[in-house]
């Protein structure tokens, strides 16, 4: 009999995202006449901006003619695109990163995944708690986790937890970690670090011959000056870190699909026998052996984000997000809540009242205001007592989840 990855069934049954939405169709079954307003999973609602839209249509009729057709594309993406992105997301702030640095794909949730492609089983992994949970399942799924414990942490991976507690802000571990996975702006808790707290990491990184996974997905709606943008902002970084960036919630492609993620060239590391070796040129090798690249189409639309309008349509569409994140804070504290995040990301942090658990929360919301979060407790141990709220839905929509949580929750 053929043997499978044992690590899989390791894996609670379902991905959280998944979970919720089970929750909310099974509600939605026995309450078919019931509007819900979902603010659970970060997806967005406004529609692709025109400019990235036009540049679309254009590359499909590419496709329709034999001088402009394209087949398989370069897999680590068309140099219009690599070159925008080197020019736009990094020159332009002061950083040098060349075009052969960036490899374009389908989205930063598979790059953060499959990242996990170059690394030992024997690395000792640490991540912000809570967190997004594909860095944890997916280094279940390789082995790195070791056991689930009761309270749901997994046994072999070092938690940095983060909560009113400390700031928000993970502190450096007092142990020896291999591997660190930073989002920021964070998912789920929607807070930032300052560049004086990120340096910190890359500090501890090269003193401790550590490798930084930072994912920052949601650099677009940093407001606060002092947050960087890149951690290729902070000298040093390009030897300790690899970074994932998106296009979903930049620019609305979370069904088109397009991301990158940049492996410096200076970042090195040590094979078995103490030679030395390229992780950008590993992750080339990965990509061109596992990855047909992102698609043509997809491409160009995410090149005409740097275009002008694209650049000016995008920002309103993030802008518009952060209106709805500013209403939640102020709607929710006035409803009582303490509330975090929200300033420099597209997600509130709340504290779930009294006792009561994350999912607790999350069914008494969904039943009393037909309204639907992600309970803070899917995304790790110290996420229990905490609820997200996502700035994505309708400004319209917003504003009455705002009224119908103040509603019941005077009720209660
Ligand atoms: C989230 O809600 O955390 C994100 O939308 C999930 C994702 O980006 O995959």
């Amino acid at each position: 009999m053929f043997k499978i990855n044992d690590n899989f069934c390791k894996l609670p049954e379902s991905y959280l995202f998944s979970e919720v939405a089970r929750r909310i169709n099974a509600f939605k079954e026995a309450n078919p006449d019931t509007d819900v307003i979902r603010m659970g999973i970060g997806d967005v609602t406004i529609p692709i901006c025109p400019a990235a839209i036009e540049a679309m249509h254009k590359a499909v009729d590419d496709e329709s003619r034999t001088e402009t057709f394209h087949g398989y594309g370069p897999e680590q993406g068309y140099p219009f695109l690599r070159e925008a992105i080197a020019e736009n997301d990094y020159k332009a702030r002061g950083i040098e990163i060349s075009a052969d640095e960036i490899f374009v794909s389908d989205g930063a949730k598979s790059d953060t995944g499959n990242i996990g492609d170059l690394l030992s089983a024997d690395n000792i992994v640490a991540l912000t708690d809570p967190v997004y949970p594909v860095y944890a399942d997916t280094n279940v799924m390789a082995g790195r986790a070791g056991r689930l414990s009761e309270n749901g942490s997994w046994d072999r991976l070092v938690y940095l937890p983060v909560s009113a507690e400390n700031g928000f802000e993970p502190q450096i571990p007092q142990e020896h970690v291999d591997v660190i996975y930073l989002c920021y702006p964070n998912n789920p808790t929607g807070t930032a670090l300052t560049r004086l707290q990120l340096k910190k990491w890359v500090d501890y990184a090269r003193k401790e011959g550590a490798l930084i996974l930072f994912d920052s997905a949601y650099e677009a709606f940093i407001h606060t000056p002092d947050v960087p943008h890149s951690i290729f902002e902070i000298t040093g970084a390009k030897e300790v870190a690899i970074e994932f960036r998106s296009f979903s919630k930049t620019a609305g492609f979370t069904g088109v699909r397009c991301g990158y993620t940049v492996v410096p060239k200076d970042l090195k590391a040590k094979d078995a026998e103490g030679r030395e070796v390229s992780l950008n040129r590993l992750w080339n090798r990965r990509q061109c052996t596992k990855f047909n690249g992102a698609s043509y189409v997809s491409q160009r639309g995410a090149a005409a984000i740097y275009t002008p309008e694209g650049r000016r349509q995008a920002s309103e569409a993030v802008e518009y997000y952060m209106e709805n994140a500013r209403a939640l804070r102020q709607g929710l504290s006035e409803a009582g809540f303490e509330v975090y995040g929200g300033v420099d990301a597209p997600y509130v942090w709340l504290k779930t009242p009294g006792a009561m658990t994350s999912w607790e929360f999350f069914d008494w919301l969904l039943e009393t205001a037909n309204v639907a979060g992600t309970p803070g407790s899917g995304f790790g141990p110290a996420g229990e007592g905490y609820f997200r709220l996502t700035a994505f839905n309708t400004h319209e929509n917003t504003r009455r989840a705002i009224e119908r949580i103040k509603a019941v929750g005077q009720k209660s």
